[in-house]
Order: structure tokens, then C-alpha cells, then sequence
């Protein structure tokens, strides 16, 4: 590493000449090795499997084994890739920092290292080994005026982060088109999982071998989107929920983001994203800058391990929910736009004597909206439909006992409303003379114009301030065609997404407590970015307990159960048409935050009766469903899905197994309970709220369960060798609990 002069303003512990750093960093289960070495961008030898104490020998021994050779006829270097990939160090796959100034120039940055901070100190040392810590690493290239500070975080629960932060040091203007950060895999990482998904099918897995070349998932719709990649992971061929090491990256933000994999003809393999920029959104001028969202990264034995990181990480936020999950009901599927006080009232009434204890107002209170043509961005009461305004509707609600909780849609305008004749200019169009095509017959409005979010937020705050409501649903029914400031024509997908996320934050400063669940047309807006700033996620318009199954799954490879919104609706789903027993659709929906949507007034004494049971039994759960740890079982091709949530002192669990399909096979392979402790006993349970399975022959280890007092069964059998699997039929479930004996052994 050459010498180079200490930027005047800052603590800089500029390596030696030719000097290393070298840093460990351990946490739960995962380390990772961070080389910060000649003159170059950090790179990392090693991220995976705890390594235990190195040392400093082992460290450069490390270090040193995973320089790859010089191949023929490429440059005349080894080529490490680094966290932020660039030309200049040889590397010619995608370079991590794109941009260039007005004359073409500073394209091929060559940015090298020139401080380094842990936990906000300069080392001491040239090796440091420790636990979970802050790395800062500053990195500049005067020539072409550029500082970048790079942010790595390794959190307690052995979650990686990294974000960066880029200054334009030069004079000029600088023209930023891609800042993305990348972590490398080994050569076993042979295949990938992401997902895609659509409009009530979110989250859907796709499997692909990692070849050479890149797998590039971008977003252009300025929010997650209902097809986004989720979370991107690269493992051993055939990695499942309980083995094959697996990597995974998610990139935390709601508006446009790309997810990449990358492997290279040298066989260099990468898992990188970030923020996908539009042309010229990004302009820094002289000291300007850009930070790119947060990078996680998660490592582990089996998708399990992988999404135990980010459930404890969401976990430890300084303002995660309670574990009391409130049952919620939401009006839309009761009532959709026909908003009547007494029907309403109606509603309230036969919820709370569920025991449902937060009830929420879905779309259609404010402005002309009485269906979804107009009216959006005019957040005030509708004296048409509510002459007495939401008092008498509130007030019934609470006088119940239940939270208030109210839809809004802040970043979205309907051309019919009055704040788009007053001020078309806000509305996100590329230019004055012409719109973008309307979807759900509606524009965006431009949260990045002060005056338009200041006016979204004095609507909001006047609502919140006049009555008690305790959450929101914030919705998001479009993707952003064309979202420009329209006076400019310049692209603001980043500014509104910004903005979007400011707003929230002034909105729960403002009324500490308040909660907000993101939903987007359904489950269009789950990532770590928009859950920074709210409490839950509506998984999907779709609430067909089928196919809320897959999504789940899928979804809780991100989240914990807690922040998915999970609603038992009427007995034929209003998205597919499929017929399903209340059984399957409370069994389905128990585990998540549990709600309904459902117009009550239309159910049976005996369907009331049977909710009531689950409702009990959520709320009997809910505090092990929300703390404990995810487990799905690996069961090949088996329609016969379980999971369950063992509590972190394995001494009680609970096991969904789940009908998704009929089997070609007469007989299920053997249910083994992933997570509970070999050496125990359990006492095992089924929970009956819905009566047991129809057509059930059980297996003679079920027939001991189904009685009052349950059965002991050793742990060794339950976790180890397994149990014969009962015959379910399609669409149906059985809960077992499970709570742990004193001492092993079978008996009753
Ligand atoms: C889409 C959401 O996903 C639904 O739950 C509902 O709130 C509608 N929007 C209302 O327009």
C-alpha cells in the first residue's frame, strides 16, 4: 500500500507501506475475515462457519490461502475481488461503483484504503480479533475526487450488514448510476435460491444452478414488488431448511434495488445488491453524498440458520413489537368500499365478542372515494358517507375495548381528487404534457416536493390528532412508471422512497407508539428497509389458505411470524374461488399475526363458535409463537408440510402439519420435529379447536395423542428417528404441542 497523505479532517490510521489489517470478526455461529491490504478495497478471505480463534498467524495464513494464482494470459496480479468491486483492481465483472463526471471522466475510480475504525477506534494492532462489531473503512481516490466510507456491521446474531457511503470530494459535478457492495461465496455455493412471485402469489421459490455469468434480479417498480427476489441465496447443491451451508443477501429498501450473482470464468462467485438508480438521480455536487441502503447478509447450516439471523436481529430493534399480538380485524374483505356507521358497528360488535382486539377501517373514508377512481391524497372524513365524522364508529370500537387502527395510502393521488386540481404539479410525471399510464386508475404523488408531503402529513396528523387510533395500514397500490418530478422531468423514485420512509418516522415520533403495517396491493412491500420504520407486513391480497401456505413459508425466510399479517377470511377465498373449511383457513393463518377478514354478519352460530376456539388458542400461543425459533422440516417432494416454533429453551414447541396436496404415494415419510432437544421427553398434545381431521385413520403413535392427557414420547424419536405420518387429506392440518417431561422416556 503506498503511502498517502491523512485526509486533514478526519481520525485516519492509514495502513503501513505495503502493511496489512486483518480483522476477525466472531459472532454466533459465524465468522468472517476481513483483509484490508495494498492499497486496494477491503476484501473478505473468509466469511461462513465460525473459525475460532486465528490468531495472528493464522489470520495471515488465511489470509495468504485464499489469494487465488495469476491465471494466464489475464492481468499480472491476483485478482481479490473486493467488497466494492472495482476495474482498477483487475476486476472485469460488474464493478460495485458506477458513475462518471460531465466530460466523460472518473468512470474507473481507483479507490484504496485509507483508515480503518472498530467499534469507532483505530486498531492498534495490524490483526484484531473480536466479537460482534462496527468496522468502518475509509477509502478515497483524490485523483478523481472520490471518498467512499464503508460500513460493516457483524450484529450479535452473527447477521452481516454492509452499506457505503460515497462523497464527491471533486470539483464538479459527479453523475452516481450504481453504488452495490458484494460478498464473496466459495466454489461449493454451486446452486441458487431467490424467488418471484406476482399479484396474490407472492414469494414463490425458483432453483437454478449458479453458472458462470450473472443471475441479476432488478426492480424497477419504486417498491419492492410483489415479485421481488426476496432474499438471494447461493448454498450446496440441494441445501434445505435443516442442512447444506447457505449465503444469503438481501438488499433492505423499498424502492428500486437490484439482487445479484455473480461468478466469474476464473470462478470467482458473488452475492452483492443495492439500490437500482434511474438515469441522473443521483447528482452529487462537490461534497455531496450518496448512502446506499444496508447490504444484510446471513449465513448458515440450512435456511433455518439463515433466517434464525434476521428473526433475532428483527427482534432486538429498539422498538419491536410485543409478543401479544393483537388479534386484528380488517374490514376491506367484510365490507370493501361500502362504509355504512351501523353496518360498521355491526362488525365491531360481533368482533369483539370474538375477542378480537384491534379493529381496522379499511379503504374508502376520506374524500370521494367510494370506489378506487377517485379520491386519493384527500385525507379528510367524508361527510358524505360519515356525517357525523369517525367519532361514532371510534368510539363504539374502544368503548369495546379494541385498538382503532385506519387505512391510509400517503404516496398515491387520484387525478379525481382536489389536492391534483389544486396542485397538478405534484403528481410524478416526465414531463408537464405528459402522464404516466394509470394503474388501479391512479398516479403517484411526489412526496419529494415539500409542499405536497408537508400537505400529506398535516392531513395525517389532523386525523391522528383528533382521534385515538393506535395503527395505520399504510398501502401502496402502484408501481412508479415514468415517476419524475414533473416540472424537471428528473427521476425521483429514490427521493420518494425517501420521503415515504421519512414520513413514517415523523408520523411515530409524533405519536409515540402508533404502529403501521406496510402493505403494497397485498404483499408488494416486505423488506428490511420499510420494516426500520413499521411494525408488520400484509403478505398478500390473497388470503386462500393454500396458497398462504407457500407464502409463509417463504415469507418467514425473512420475517418473523410476528410481522406477517395473517388473516382467517370467508369460506371461499376472494381471489382464487377456492372453497376451504374454517379448519384450514384459522389452521393456516395461526401462525403469523392473526386476523380476520371476514364480514362476521354472514357466519354461522357454529362458524362463530369455532373462531372463538382459535382466537383462544392464538392468544394462548402467541407468546411462543412470536419468541421462539422457526423450524421447517425437510420432507422431499411430500405435500405433507411441517413447521413448527420451539421455544429458545426447547421446552415447549408447537407443530403445524400442513395438507398442501395429495401425495402420489400412499404413505408420507416419517415426521422428525426439527429442534427439539434428543435427550428430552415431551408431553405431546393435538390442539382441536376445528374437531380432528376428517377421514382420520391415526397411526397408533397419534391414537395415544388424541386422548385427553396426550402422550410422553422420547425426544430421540420425535427429533431422531421420527413418527409415521398420519393420512391427512388435502387441505387440512393438526397442531401438536409440545411441552417438555422432567426426564426421557415413553410412557404415559
Ligand atoms: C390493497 C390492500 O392489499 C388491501 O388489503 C386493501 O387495503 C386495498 N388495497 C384497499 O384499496
Amino acid at each position: 500500500m503506498s503511502p498517502q497523505p491523512a485526509a486533514p479532517d478526519r481520525d485516519v490510521t492509514a495502513p503501513r507501506p505495503g502493511a496489512a489489517h486483518r480483522v476477525h470478526l466472531a459472532a454466533s455461529g459465524v465468522s468472517v475475515l476481513l483483509d484490508v491490504t495494498d492499497g486496494r478495497v477491503p476484501a473478505i478471505a473468509h466469511w461462513g462457519r465460525a473459525l475460532g480463534a486465528l490468531g495472528p498467524e493464522g489470520m495471515d495464513a488465511l489470509c495468504e490461502a485464499t489469494v487465488p494464482p495469476v491465471p494466464q494470459n489475464l492481468v499480472d496480479v491476483p485478482v481479490r475481488v473486493g467488497l466494492l468491486p472495482q476495474v482498477s483492481d483487475g476486476w472485469l465483472g460488474r464493478p460495485g461503483l458506477a458513475g462518471s463526471r460531465p466530460d466523460g471522466s472518473g468512470w474507473t475510480p481507483r479507490l484504496i484504503t485509507r483508515g480503518l475504525r472498530i467499534d469507532g477506534t483505530p486498531p492498534a494492532d495490524a490483526h484484531v480479533e473480536t466479537g460482534a462489531a462496527h468496522v468502518e473503512i475509509d477509502l478515497e481516490d483524490p485523483e478523481e475526487g472520490l471518498a467512499v466510507l464503508l460500513e460493516l456491521d457483524l450484529l450479535p446474531t452473527g447477521l452481516l450488514r454492509l452499506r457505503a457511503r460515497l462523497t464527491n470530494t471533486g470539483t464538479g459535478p459527479y453523475r452516481l448510476d450504481e453504488l452495490s457492495l458484494s460478498l464473496p461465496v466459495t466454489a461449493t455455493a454451486d446452486e441458487l435460491l431467490d424467488f418471484a412471485g406476482r399479484w396474490t402469489k407472492e414469494r414463490t421459490p425458483q432453483r437454478r444452478a449458479f453458472t458462470v455469468g450473472t443471475h441479476l434480479r432488478e426492480n424497477r417498480r419504486g417498491r419492492t414488488g410483489a415479485d421481488s427476489a426476496h432474499l438471494l441465496h447461493a448454498g450446496r447443491p440441494g441445501f434445505g431448511f435443516r442442512e447444506g451451508e447457505v449465503w444469503a443477501v438481501h438488499t433492505a429498501f423499498s424502492g428500486n434495488h437490484r439482487h445479484l450473482a455473480e461468478r466469474t470464468s476464473s470462478d470467482q462467485r458473488l452475492l452483492g445488491g443495492g439500490e437500482l438508480l434511474l438515469p441522473g438521480e443521483v447528482a452529487l455536487e462537490q461534497g455531496g453524498t450518496y448512502e446506499s441502503p444496508w447490504l444484510y447478509a446471513s449465513y448458515g447450516d440450512g435456511l433455518d440458520q439463515v433466517a434464525a439471523r434476521f428473526h433475532r436481529h428483527l427482534r432486538s430493534r429498539p422498538h419491536h413489537v410485543d409478543a401479544r399480538r393483537p388479534v386484528t380485524l380488517n374490514v376491506w374483505e367484510a365490507v370493501y368500499f361500502d362504509h355504512d356507521l351501523e353496518r360498521l358497528t355491526d362488525l365491531a360488535d360481533r368482533a369483539a365478542a370474538l375477542g378480537v382486539e384491534r379493529f381496522v377501517l379499511d379503504d374508502g373514508w376520506f374524500g370521494s372515494r367510494r370506489d378506487d377512481t377517485s379520491g386519493l391524497g384527500d385525507w379528510v372524513v367524508s361527510p358524505e358517507v360519515w356525517p357525523d365524522g369517525l367519532g361514532p364508529l371510534i368510539d363504539h370500537v374502544r368503548a369495546h375495548g379494541m385498538e382503532f387502527g385506519i387505512w391510509f395510502e400517503p404516496e398515491m393521488v387520484s387525478e379525481d381528487s382536489d389536492v391534483a386540481r389544486a396542485h397538478p404539479e405534484w403528481i410524478m410525471a416526465p414531463s408537464p404534457e405528459r402522464m404516466p399510464l394509470h394503474s388501479r386508475n391512479q398516479q403517484v404523488l411526489n412526496l419529494s416536493i415539500p409542499e405536497a408531503y408537508a400537505h400529506v402529513r398535516d392531513q395525517m396528523l389532523a386525523l391522528l390528532g383528533a382521534h385515538e387510533i393506535g395503527y395505520i395500514k399504510w398501502d401502496q397500490n402502484r408501481d412508479l412508471l415514468e415517476s419524475a418530478t414533473r416540472a424537471t422531468g428528473r427521476a425521483a423514485v429514490h427521493d420518494q422512497t425517501r420521503a415515504a420512509y421519512r414520513l413514517m418516522d415523523e408520523l411515530r415520533a409524533a405519536h409515540p407508539g402508533l404502529e403501521i403495517e406496510a402493505c403494497a396491493s397485498g404483499g408488494a412491500r416486505v423488506d428490511l428497509g420499510v420494516l426500520e420504520h413499521t411494525d408488520r407486513v400484509w403478505v398478500s391480497d390473497c388470503i386462500d389458505p393454500l396458497e398462504r401456505q407457500q407464502m409463509h413459508r417463504w415469507t418467514s425466510q425473512l420475517i418473523p411470524l410476528e410481522l406477517m399479517g395473517s388473516h382467517i377470511a370467508s369460506g371461499r377465498s376472494h381471489t382464487t374461488g377456492r372453497l376451504h373449511t374454517l379448519g384450514f383457513r384459522a389452521h393456516s393463518a395461526l401462525m403469523g399475526h392473526l386476523g380476520i377478514e371476514w364480514d362476521l354478519a354472514a357466519a354461522s352460530e357454529e362458524e362463530l363458535a369455532e373462531l372463538t376456539a382459535w382466537i383462544t388458542l392464538y392468544k394462548e400461543r402467541r407468546e411462543l409463537l412470536f419468541t421462539g425459533d422457526l423450524v421447517r422440516a425437510d420432507r422431499g417432494e411430500s405435500p405433507l408440510w411441517l413447521q413448527g416454533v420451539v421455544s429458545s429453551e426447547r421446552d415447549e414447541a408447537l407443530f403445524a402439519l400442513s395438507a398442501v396436496g395429495r401425495a402420489d404415494t400412499a404413505q408420507h415419510p416419517r415426521l422428525v420435529l426439527p429442534g427439539l432437544d434428543p435427550a428430552a421427553a415431551y408431553r405431546v398434545r393435538a390442539l382441536l379447536p376445528s374437531g380432528p381431521p376428517s377421514h382420520l385413520t391415526p397411526p397408533p403413535w397419534l391414537s395415544r395423542v388424541l386422548e385427553a392427557d396426550g402422550a410422553v414420547l422420547p425426544g430421540a424419536v420425535l427429533a431422531v428417528a421420527g413418527l409415521a405420518a398420519p393420512l391427512l387429506d388435502p387441505e387440512q392440518g393438526l397442531l401438536l404441542s409440545l411441552t417438555r417431561e422432567s426426564a426421557a422416556g415413553a410412557s404415559r
